[in-house]
């Protein structure tokens, strides 16, 4: 399908959306952003729709600060303030916005709702988040992490729940070859079909994908060690049964250091539950580079935009 503008129309709902290649020239048009500032402004007079279900702080302030360092305009859309709380359908809500807007960048509780909105959208639709997909985020860790080892050889251990930021993790670090172990209690692991596919993406990228429930197995020799929240967003009600499957097994601290590579660095996508996930100590310590990871999203998230919006030359 053709966009009005000439290029290819294009969506972002996961990492495997794009090709390595691609997502290669996103991290290198984001490390220009970050090093040489924002010169030109590929998205003047382009609108983005921040479609918004649930909270945040991160994506939501990064892909506005993106849009506007840009030259784009940017609307706020928490749903709880549109005609969706009153029922209106979500193929309706695609279709009207796609009259207004340039592109949607859409946080939403569930992944079949995005693809709901993709299918009727004629604009760009980005990923903020959904239950099963976090790649924006992918796309700012993976820069984060090529720019600390200095190129493409790292190995990254994950430790803890298997949520959308696992997923699109696991997804990216396959795609690029790069050898990422996940700790996790093995009720928690990802499903086994995803986990074979993802394997072989690996495995034919020169990569290597494990899954093991030691932690400190995991952590061995790797240049990043990686968590999240163990209770994500829309999981309360599971708050004690998570906290009883995790620790302390799953909780990052200054001693798992012990086994990774000398230099090895904490990174987190952020809120962080200190004392749950990771010790305070870890993440006020100067193995934590979780401000420039959160950095990262804003010229990641710019980066994309330019690029599924047919702006990057
Ligand atoms: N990491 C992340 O997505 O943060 P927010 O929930 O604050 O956007």
């Amino acid at each position: 399908m053709r966009a009005s503008g000439g290029w290819a129309l294009r969506h972002f709902l996961q990492v495997l959306d794009a090709s390595r290649d691609e997502l290669a020239g996103i991290i290198d048009l984001a490390k220009r952003f970050r090093r040489g500032g924002y010169v030109g402004q590929p998205l003047r007079g382009k609108v983005a729709a921040l479609l918004f279900e649930k909270p945040s702080t991160r994506t939501r302030v990064s892909f506005s600060s993106a849009v506007l360092r840009l030259g784009g305009d940017v609307i706020y859309l928490p749903s709880s303030e549109l005609q969706l709380v009153r029922g209106e359908p979500l193929k309706d809500t695609a279709r009207v916005l796609s009259r207004y807007v340039d592109v949607i960048v859409a946080r939403l509780n569930l992944h079949s709702s995005l693809e709901e909105i993709v299918n009727y959208s004629s604009v760009p639709v980005i990923n903020a988040l959904t239950n099963l997909h976090h790649p924006c985020q992918a796309l700012a860790d993976i820069a984060t992490m090529h720019e600390y080892a200095g190129g493409w050889r790292f190995k990254v251990a994950y430790i803890g729940d298997c949520g959308n930021v696992c997923r699109s993790l696991v997804q990216m670090c396959a795609l690029f070859g790069i050898p990422i172990t996940v700790a996790s209690p093995k009720k928690y692991w990802l499903p086994a079909g995803e986990i074979q596919q993802y394997k072989e993406i690996a495995s034919l990228a020169g990569g290597l994908l494990e899954f093991t429930e030691d932690p400190k197995a995991a952590a061995a020799d790797v240049d990043f060690i990686y968590t999240d929240v163990f209770v994500s967003m829309g999981m309360e009600a599971e708050y004690e049964a998570r906290l009883r499957d995790f620790l302390p097994r799953y909780r990052v601290t200054m001693k798992l250091f012990d086994v990774a590579r000398p230099g090895a660095k904490f990174m987190h996508c952020m809120p962080i539950k200190r004392g749950e996930e990771v010790e305070e100590e870890v993440v006020e310590s100067s193995r934590s580079i979780i401000f420039d990871q959160a950095e990262y999203r804003m010229h990641t998230s710019a980066a994309l935009l330019a690029w599924i919006m047919g702006r990057t030359s």
